[in-house]
């Protein structure tokens, strides 16, 4: 029985059953609505990996994009062996060439995890408000340019902070400056080496990534944490 026959005679009224729910409704109602995710990596990916940990079963968002500005970066493998579309930016400073691998994966929101080169200006107009990057420390201190990987815990140490602690920020066109969404608060602990406070910054940005990004799917856009609260 084709579907045109069978609803035409149902709302003529005739006593038939009703098609099998699952036949009519499901395809309508029971979409899974799932918030596109694409996450830039430069390095290691073990921010990446939190996100595709974390990003499964009934979360309302996915991972769906892997990109990186380096062919050998290992989150490239970590996307890979999850099944993600794992890619290379032939030209990282070609805002066309990030809109179109973006746009043919419908993302809505781009992570930056580790990603340690400048995003093209024409990136973050189009995907304004869509961006956010982790950083390991708390913006505005010890950010900007060249601030990134062991300097920052050089930097923090050095300067005899009692804290530091991952911030989660939009990103503009200018390095660690955009609105911050999210920061969590480490101590720094007597004998700390930068090796040391990196590690656990790193674990505290492993459980705030995931947070801030399944905000932003919640929310339909990027917004600070304590106002999902
Ligand atoms: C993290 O410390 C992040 O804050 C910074 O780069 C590092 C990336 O680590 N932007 P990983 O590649 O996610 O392991």
């Amino acid at each position: 029985m084709t579907w045109g026959r069978r609803s035409t005679r149902f709302l003529a009224g005739r006593n038939l059953p009703a098609p099998p729910r699952e036949e009519w409704v499901a395809p309508l109602l029971f979409r899974p609505m799932s918030y596109r995710v694409a996450v830039c990596v430069s390095g290691g990916g073990s921010n990446l990996q939190a996100l595709l940990d974390q990003l499964q079963g009934a979360a309302p968002a996915r991972v769906v994009l892997v990109l990186s500005n380096r062919p050998d970066a290992a989150g490239l493998d970590r996307a890979r062996e999850a099944g993600i579309p794992a890619e290379v930016l032939s030209d990282p400073a070609d805002a066309s060439e990030w809109v179109t691998r973006l746009g043919r994966r419908d993302v809505d929101l781009l992570v930056l995890a580790g990603y340690l080169k400048l995003v093209p200006a024409g990136v973050v107009q189009k995907y304004t408000g869509r961006i956010v990057n982790v950083h390991p420390a708390l913006l505005p201190a010890f950010g900007g340019p060249g601030m990134y990987g062991k300097r920052v815990h050089e930097a923090v140490l050095a300067s005899g902070a009692s804290e530091t602690g991952p911030t989660v920020h939009l990103v503009d066109e200018v390095y660690d400056r955009g609105r911050i969404l999210a920061q969590r608060h480490v101590p720094v602990l007597p004998g700390d080496t930068p090796a040391l406070l990196a590690a656990r910054v790193l674990a505290e940005e492993h459980r705030l990534l995931p947070e801030v990004v399944l905000a932003a799917a919640r929310a339909g856009r990027p917004v600070p944490l304590s106002a999902t609260a």
